[in-house]
């Protein structure tokens, strides 16, 4: 990788806002920019050669992100709008039929909205019951899944990596509990597919949600993943054009999955733009990137101990963020301080309204990395927080 392959790099920006959003590179903006400029026809409705092609394009990156995720086959492969769009179609379009009043969801208070309010929504709409399994040390134990398991669970809700700490989930471990019981696991992606090897058939997961924009592609395009029964199953929560196969003036005949998903034109240029993004990723490879990412963890952990009133919330977990204060300072200064020196991190509740139940604190910042980030990088922020004494002249 070049970190000249990202024209925004080209500014002195040291950009650690990662688990937000990535930077994206030219071969991504080409690919968009290319549609738009030589290609920017609809697809699935066109009977000339430029549709076609376009077509053949799109539907090659779903073969793209099928291989990406080990699915069995493209028909298992949903483009969205991003991985709050899929967990609410797999709420609202399939354990909204499967499920009734008292059925239980187990999640954890580190979820992100994305994966709490469709459910609470689902609660008041049919009677399910959202339970949070204990956490330890703000980590998942496969004791504490066990524990939360019931008769009435119905359903195991999980961030692979969670948003703010960072912490990998035991998916794997847990799949296999949620089967011998009949329970289906929906897996939050957006933290994991970026930067770890997610392989749907290992992990047996039932659903996976992700979005492209956290993986080097545009905003506003993502993918659910669903077993093809499942998917088979699951009633489409958008209808129009494209998706069915006949209709009268009172009723509809379904097209196949995935397309019976997929109404409306799509997110034509943002899947093409996904493809490339994809392209890229498999040229460094996803191996190399968790492991480029938990070195800079590291460094930056150990460089931390020079400043005393640095506040590191994750430190003993194995993570690919930094979550922190500096004591006594309101995150979002703190944040605009390191804003004053061109870094970006985020500062808040990061989405994640419940994790201060667990963590006991409100608001941190969140330093996120991505394999373009470097050490110099790392230096440079450590060397503004140890003359932190100095926040309120900078920020005033
Ligand atoms: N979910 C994104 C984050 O964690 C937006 O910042």
């Amino acid at each position: 990788m070049n970190r000249e392959d990202f024209p925004i790099l080209n500014s002195n920006l040291i950009y650690l806002d990662n688990g937000a959003t990535t930077l994206k590179p030219k071969s991504v903006i080409d690919k968009i920019n290319e549609y738009y400029s030589n290609n920017s026809v609809n697809i699935h409705r066109g009977d000339y050669k430029l549709s076609l092609k376009v077509e053949e394009e799109y539907e090659d990156v779903r073969g793209k992100v099928k291989d990406f995720i080990n699915a069995d086959s493209n028909s298992e492969i949903v483009f969205t709008s991003g991985t709050t769009d899929s967990i609410n179609r797999v709420v609202f379009g399939f354990m909204k039929n499967k499920l009734k009043a008292g059925d239980e969801v187990l999640l954890t208070k580190a979820e992100h909205a994305s994966n709490i309010l469709p459910w609470l929504k689902l609660s008041e709409e049919i009677g399910i019951v959202v339970k949070y399994i204990e956490l330890d040390n703000h980590l998942v134990t496969i004791d504490n899944v066990k524990a939360a398991i019931n008769a009435n669970t119905k359903v195991i809700s999980l961030a692979h990596i969670t948003n703010v700490l960072g912490d990998t989930r035991p998916i794997k471990e847990i799949s296999e509990l949620a089967h011998q019981y009949g329970i289906y696991l929906v897996v939050d992606g957006a933290q994991s597919v970026p930067r770890i090897k997610v392989d749907v058939k290992d992990l047996d997961i039932d659903f996976l949600a992700f979005s492209a924009h956290k993986m080097l592609g545009p905003t506003g395009v993502g993918v659910l993943y669903g077993k093809s029964n499942l998917l088979e199953d699951m009633e489409p929560t958008t209808l129009g054009g494209g998706m069915n196969t006949e209709f009268t003036i009172d009723s509809y005949e379904l097209k196949s999955i995935p397309t019976r998903f997929e109404a409306g034109t799509p997110n034509i240029a943002g899947v093409l733009g996904l493809g490339a993004a994809i392209d890229y990723i498999n040229k460094i490879g996803i191996d190399n990137i968790s492991k480029h990412e938990r070195m800079l963890r590291d460094y930056f952990i150990a460089k931390a101990e020079e400043i005393p009133n640095l506040v590191i919330y994750n430190k003993e977990i194995t993570s690919d963020t930094i979550a922190f204060n500096i004591d006594g300072v309101f995150s979002q200064d703190t944040a605009l301080y390191l804003d004053h020196y061109n870094i970006c991190v985020r500062a808040g509740n990061h989405c994640a309204k419940v994790l201060k139940e667990d963590l006991l604190v409100k608001n941190t910042c969140r330093i996120s990395f991505y394999f373009y980030n470097t050490r110099e990088e790392i230096d440079k922020v450590i060397e503004v927080l140890k003359k932190n004494e100095d926040i309120f002249k900078v920020i005033i």
